[in-house]
């Protein structure tokens, strides 16, 4: 039978496309969202769902209760999402992830009788920090980091004990985090106040770590996240994406339909309660890779991408996912490969426009020394 689902930040990039997931599947859904202006401009375009669409703000009581009406599960979505902006917009980001997600539960442990049947979060690989490694003698190292005299002198990789080399291995949820941006931090308070709250009611609650999710319908002209879509705006204008490091730091790129899906699965496993799972592809590029291959795609061979030598101070050089746990407990499989992935994102860029905004977004963390 058909469940009712509220989507909070349901007319952003993922919600959206799990929107259509659900609707699909013969469920309600309504969308919460404020229709925020980084991501949807000051004038957003008419939402393109079934959804019941509710314009409002989950740090508002009122509407949170008003949207809560009737729902038997929760997708909690709703944040500012961008790493670098988080560094200096952080009264925002704070109360925006933080204080938005404690309503929600305030709401759902004091309004919603009965309660939900399930609760899913969105958190984000930037909990981790840095990914997993391991030395040459195969000893696991969870707590590599990059010190800030290394970086200048453009001595990218992390080191093990004793400045030995040490090699990137797929991230499993058991990896330590290290919060290295206020985003990272309201992410992981999202997900843990959820959890925690979840066990003490009763509320099965699942926290999904979603890695570098590209696609159709990510904002191209909010410079602070989606290196794809920040790339995508680039390119679409004629210039070059811009690359920080080498370019040869490693990523996870998941399409947002596996991701849509896999929320669809961590809605309906009994076995997923309780825990964090990591979505990603469970494959690694390089983001110089990307950036030439999107630029291939986009039939603009001739644009090289632009390497700055500049690194973001909290930037992680490699993270991708062990997806194992996903297998597992949601009997997730990723589906779209890059190529096909890349070739599908080419077609709706073809009828995109994008104001580039990517040099003042750079100049910005550049003033504030959070690029070096
Ligand atoms: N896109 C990624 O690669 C990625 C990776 C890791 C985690 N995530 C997480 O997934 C979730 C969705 O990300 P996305 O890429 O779709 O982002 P998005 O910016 O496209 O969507 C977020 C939506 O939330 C809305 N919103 C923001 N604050 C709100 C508020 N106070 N009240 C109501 N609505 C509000 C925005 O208007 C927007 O529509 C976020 O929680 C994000 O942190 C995304």
């Amino acid at each position: 039978m058909g469940k009712r689902i509220l989507i909070t930040g349901g007319a952003g990039f993922i919600g959206s496309h799990l929107s259509r997931e659900l609707e699909q599947a013969g469920h309600f859904v309504r969308i919460l969202d404020n229709f925020s202006a980084q991501v949807h401009g000051s004038r957003p375009e008419r939402h393109d769902t079934l959804a019941e669409v509710q314009v409002g703000d989950v740090r508002n009581r009122e509407h949170v209760k008003l949207a809560l009406n009737g729902i038997d599960i929760v997708f909690h979505f709703a944040a500012s999402v961008g790493v670098g902006q988080s560094m200096y917009e952080v009264r925002s980001y704070i109360d925006n992830n933080n204080l938005g997600t404690a309503t929600l539960l305030q709401a759902l442990i004091t309004e919603k009788s009965p309660a939900i049947e399930r609760l899913v979060v969105a958190s984000s690989m930037s909990i981790y920090g840095e990914g997993l490694y391991v030395t040459a003698e195969g000893t696991v190292i969870d707590k590599a980091r990059r010190e800030v005299r290394d970086l200048e002198r453009h001595d990218w990789e992390p080191k093990g004990p004793g400045g030995l080399p040490i090699s990137p291995r797929p991230t499993p949820e058991t990896k330590r985090p290290e919060l290295a941006s206020v985003y990272a931090l309201s992410k992981f308070d999202q997900e843990q106040m959820c959890l925690m709250l979840g066990a003490a009611y009763k509320i099965p609650t699942v926290a999904l770590r979603f890695f570098n999710v590209y696609g159709p319908g990510q904002a191209l002209s909010n410079p602070y996240t989606g290196v794809m879509a920040i790339f995508a705006s680039r390119i679409l204008n004629g210039h070059s994406p811009v690359v920080y490091e080498d370019g040869l730091q490693k990523r996870d790129f998941v399409h947002v339909s596996d991701v849509a899906r896999a929320c669809h699965l961590a809605m309906q496993s009994s076995q997923a309660a309780g825990h964090v799972i990591n979505i990603g592809s469970g494959i690694q590029y390089t983001i110089l890779e990307i950036a030439e291959r999107m630029a291939r795609a986009m039939m603009r061979p001739t644009i090289r991408p632009e390497l700055t030598g500049k690194c973001r101070i909290g930037d992680v050089r490699h993270c991708f996912a062990d997806i194992s746990l996903a297998r597992k407990l949601l009997g997730f499989e990723p589906r779209i490969t890059l190529s096909d992935g890349l070739r599908e994102l080419t077609d709706w860029l073809s009828r995109q426009r994008a104001i580039d905004k990517t040099k003042e977004a750079n100049a910005e963390l550049l003033s504030r020394g959070l690029a070096i």
